[in-house]
């Protein structure tokens, strides 16, 4: 409520402000957690919370007129079309040089996302957070992550049979055979339930093509895991609609945060002034980013240090679609949920996922998206003309992760005898390279703030989420999110509070 005074407010219901969320409140503190996309509670007129990816509505956009999906053409027809402007589940937010896909709502992108929750390798983690020491990562909080968020694994067996993943198999059966490790990835999707589905005994989720906006059914998406847990401490106040625009000290002590609450067209119906003894900016690498550089330029939070905004990478995202033989179909029902991948990390800077293209026929592709070691890091800065907030990553700038998936698929295609796809993103387009679905860094842990996420400059300011990873974490990235947030809040809960 306006003129409130709370002892914690959390900036953004993701992963890293769930797990802030989650044990603030256990440990006995009331949090105020503000979330400007919606609840994702209630069915719209089809019955369902959430739209399909075949049928995209006003659901699936964050405040656009028009969709626009990370395929943007198929068989060489544009598929993007009208839809009336909402706050909608997916924000395809662009910059000068690269669209970045967010979740918006209460759940943040554990809403949309593929589910893929993968630990990385032991070995690079010292490339991925060279502050954070790996015993207590793999000891503690990367099991306390994945046991939080019901991480999972395919059943091999199933697989080896299942309808849903043919085009999974191929995808194996073409790495190996150009002499790729295939290995499956863990996924926080109930399998027991995706097994139901290909046997048509419960409605289908994945098996539906639900994915990018939401999943009705098998997903476990924060909603399922940590959002509940939330809940039922008692002490957490979630306010879906809400966006803060500014932090700053407070006269008494703590910090003014004001929140403007939105309604589902984006137009602003109040704004609130909410008083915080402490904040933790989770809004995620952009969101987190967006606002620090802000409240830095323009005499908010002007003590924040200067490599805030700095240390952003895209996790080298890059996809491609191969065409296969007629003899190597990859079915018509794929699961949404992809479960393998073709690693060639150590060898070419490579992870590439074997992803679904759930069109619902036969298309005789392989589709993937690929993780690279793209070295390029972009800077967030305040733009004083426009008053906002600008990212100068440069088109350019993915032709390393672009040379590093080639290090997988030009090698499969000289074995196989095919060719790139050249009609998914655009015309005569093979990849996919003006995108990321995995922004990282802007508040980098041990530069913008000390080894914990405490914000230099400020007592009582924390970063707590993607933005605290620099640019890259080898793997998909949330489940490093969640075991580092719930590393740093435990140090923070326990010296702070
Ligand atoms: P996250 O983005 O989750 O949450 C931030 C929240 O803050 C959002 O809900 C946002 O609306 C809110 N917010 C922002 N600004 C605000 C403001 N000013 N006021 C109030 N609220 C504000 N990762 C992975 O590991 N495996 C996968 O399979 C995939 N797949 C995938 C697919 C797609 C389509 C996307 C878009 C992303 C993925 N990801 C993924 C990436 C993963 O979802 C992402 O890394 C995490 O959600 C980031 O977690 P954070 O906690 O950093 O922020």
């Amino acid at each position: 409520a306006d003129g409130a005074r709370v002892p914690a407010l959390v900036i953004g219901s993701g992963y890293g402000g769930s797990v802030a969320a989650l044990r603030l409140a256990q440990a006995g503190v009331d949090v105020q957690l503000v979330e400007m996309g919606m609840a994702w509670d209630t069915p719209g007129a089809d019955g369902k919370i959430f739209a399909n990816t075949t049928s995209p509505d006003q659901r699936s956009f964050w405040l656009r007129t028009r969709t626009k999906q990370p395929l943007s053409n198929f068989l060489g027809f544009p598929i993007d079309k009208d839809i009336p402007r909402y706050t909608g589940i997916l924000d395809a937010e662009e910059f000068g040089g690269i669209v970045v896909y967010q979740g918006r709502g209460v759940g943040g992108g554990s809403l949309v996302n593929g589910g893929m929750a993968v630990t990385p390798k032991r070995e690079n983690f010292g490339a991925i957070l060279p502050t954070v020491d790996p015993g207590e990562m793999y000891d503690t909080y990367y099991p306390r992550a994945n046991a939080g968020l019901g991480v999972g694994l395919v059943d091999p067996a199933w697989f080896d049979s299942a309808d849903c993943y043919q085009y999974a198999r191929v995808g194996r059966k073409q790495a190996q055979r150009s002499g790729f490790p295939f290995v499956f990835v863990p996924d926080v999707y109930d399998w027991a339930y995706m097994q139901q589905e290909q046997a048509g005994t419960v409605p289908r989720s994945a098996l539906a093509g639900e994915i990018l906006y939401g999943n009705n059914y098998g997903k476990k998406s924060l909603q399922k895991t940590y959002l509940p847990r939330i809940a039922a401490t008692g002490r957490v106040t979630v306010s879906p609609l809400h966006r803060v625009t500014t932090v700053t000290p407070a006269s008494g002590g703590g910090y003014t945060v004001v929140v403007e609450q939105l309604d589902t067209s984006g137009a602003v119906t109040a704004t609130k002034s909410v008083t915080a003894d402490k904040v933790f900016f989770a809004a995620g690498s952009v969101g987190t980013s967006k606002l620090l550089v802000k409240l830095k330029a323009t005499g908010a939070l002007p003590n924040l240090g200067d490599e805030v905004g700095k240390g952003w990478g895209d996790n080298g995202n890059v996809m491609c679609g191969r065409a296969n033989h007629i003899w190597d179909p990859t079915g018509s029902l794929q699961s949404s949920i992809p479960c393998g991948g073709i690693d060639n990390w150590a060898a070419g800077g490579a992870f590439a996922e074997v992803a679904p293209l759930p069109t619902g026929i036969e298309t005789w592709a392989s589709f993937y998206l690929s993780i690279t070691k793209n070295p390029n890091r972009a800077q967030f800065s305040w733009n004083p003309a426009t008053r906002s907030v600008d990212l100068n990553w440069q088109p350019a700038w993915k032709q390393p992760s672009i040379d590093m998936a080639k290090s997988i698929f030009d090698r499969i295609n000289a074995k196989e005898g095919t060719i790139y796809r050249t009609d998914l993103f655009g015309t005569y387009k093979i990849w996919g390279d003006h995108l990321t679905y995995h922004p990282l860094g802007g508040a980098v842990l041990g530069k913008a703030t000390d080894n914990y996420g405490r914000l230099a400059g400020y007592q009582g300011l924390y970063a707590i989420d993607g933005s605290l990873i620099p640019g890259n974490t080898s793997v998909n990235p949330f489940v490093t999110i969640t075991a580092l947030a719930e590393r740093n809040i435990e140090k923070i809960i326990a010296t702070d509070f």
